[in-house]
């Protein structure tokens, strides 16, 4: 089922998303529906406070484009892209490497609004699975960018925060207008 995504000014955004502590069905469902949701979107990835739940569990897929990184290893061992595509996690955390890159970067909940946002160029994840099962996942690109912005929203961070106080000012009037809607 595809779910209505939260838009900026929604505080939900802003939440520290809660540890999730078991899976039951229901959450299996709602991994189910945020991948559905995402897809309709055209998304590279979706958070659960972007469907209104303060849980801390996220989507990625990137698949459509398998050259976005330079390397992918999970659980020590080189992997394709294709094969841990869409990427469904809980309780990620985060060790984040490499020098900072700057890329545009856009949110399915803020509309219309596309910003360069500077992030360590690689990531060294632990990626809890819906299966119990827990995957290193070391990689660079567009999924270790991906997968920053998805923790991001996880702690109620969104990218339009981590960009250059210039490029703020001139976005302000836009970002009001969106959460006075
Ligand atoms: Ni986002």
């Amino acid at each position: 089922m595809v779910l209505e995504i939260t838009q900026y000014g929604n505080p939900v955004l802003r939440k520290k998303c809660r540890v999730v502590e078991g899976v039951d069905d229901a959450l299996l469902q709602l991994a189910d529906d945020m991948i559905e949701t995402m897809v309709d979107a055209n998304g590279v990835g979706l958070a659960a406070p972007q469907i209104g739940q303060d849980i801390r569990m996220a989507v990625v897929d990137v698949a459509h484009d398998p050259d976005c990184v330079s390397f992918l290893r999970v659980n020590g061992v080189d992997t394709k892209i294709d094969d841990i595509m869409p990427l469904v996690f809980i309780n990620p955390v985060l060790e984040l490497n490499g020098p900072r890159e700057s890329e545009s970067e856009g949110c399915l909940s803020i509309y219309d609004i596309r910003a360069n946002v500077r992030r360590p160029s690689a990531i060294h994840a632990r990626l809890p699975q819906l299966d119990g099962s827990v995957i290193e996942l070391e990689t660079d690109g567009l999924l270790a960018r991906a997968i920053q912005h998805e923790v991001d929203h996880l702690n109620g961070v969104l990218f339009v925060d981590r960009i250059s106080p210039a490029a703020k000012v001139s976005m302000k009037r836009k970002l009001r207008r969106l959460a006075a809607q």
